[in-house]
């Protein structure tokens, strides 16, 4: 079932709310450098928020601590934010800002290269991002759900890459996540799921140089790491369908 289907009226505000997520990005994207903390990043993140009237809709998500998630090299997603955790020469760095405008949620994050990065990271961190919009141009209604899963694969299995499978993108919109899921693989159950005008969701590949496998720190609850310690990385966009394509909502508004 696709739950989290929106009129028109609804995709003007989605596309306010994303807008304002990508205008945080590029407010903090000077200071992600060597050298910063994550938790100093993630106070930048909440005063904006706060400054913009909006909120983050991680924080207090089912106890989450902190207003994003920066997940670092071999952390695949869920790093929580702290001031003894300094970014350093070489790091590859995803934060993920999900924030509530007026009732409805963005949802994005990006990676960031610090200093001089490994070649390898380099190109891990390009095959996610050509991956996610690989899969963003074949989005439109009519396309099954599992092709965003095909398309995936076939721009990260020619680099030897793995995708995680233990979390995946979702449906959302008055709501941070809904159903339904969507899968960053081939799953043959997914191809009944159909898109249609309205349907409101998020990709995030999270694509990893080792295994796919992942562990969650017990410690935290958490930090979910590579079963290896091999690097991952993940880019997040929140889309729209409409009647004849797709809208990327977490992307600067020009003039529209
Ligand atoms: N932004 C994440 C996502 O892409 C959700 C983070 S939930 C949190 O779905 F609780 F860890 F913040
Ligand atoms: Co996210
Ligand atoms: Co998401």
């Amino acid at each position: 079932m696709l739950s989290s289907v929106y009129a028109p009226k609804d995709f003007k505000r989605l596309r306010v709310s994303g807008d304002l997520v990508a205008r945080c990005f590029d407010f903090i994207t000077p200071y992600v450098v060597a050298g910063i903390s994550t938790g100093e990043i993630d106070r930048l993140v909440a005063a904006f928020l706060k400054e913009n009237g909006a909120r983050s809709s991680d924080l207090g998500y089912m106890g989450y601590p902190k207003s994003i998630c920066t997940s670092i090299n071999e952390v695949v997603c869920h790093g929580i934010p702290s001031d003894d955790v300094i970014l350093k020469d070489g790091d590859i760095v995803n934060i993920d800002l999900t924030a509530e405008y007026h009732g409805f949620h963005g949802d994005a994050s990006r990676m960031f290269m610090i200093g001089n990065v490994s070649s390898k990271a380099r190109e891990l961190v390009q095959t996610c991002q050509d991956a996610l919009n690989a899969a963003i141009s074949i989005c439109a209604p009519g396309v099954p759900l599992s092709e965003i899963g095909k398309v995936i694969e076939s721009v990260a299995k020619p680099h030897g890459f793995s995708i995680v499978r233990d979390y995946c993108g979702h449906g959302i919109g008055k709501v941070m996540h809904d159903n339904p899921n969507i899968l960053h693989f081939y799953d043959k159950s997914y191809d009944k799921l159909i898109m249609q005008p309205g349907f409101v969701f998020t990709i995030e590949p999270m694509i990893n140089v080792g295994t796919w496998m992942c562990k969650t720190d017990e410690k935290d609850g958490w930090t979910v790491r590579t079963a290896d310690g091999s690097l991952s990385a993940q880019w997040e966009h929140t889309l729209g369908i409409t009647e004849d394509g797709v809208i990327i909502f977490t992307e600067k508004m020009l003039n529209d």
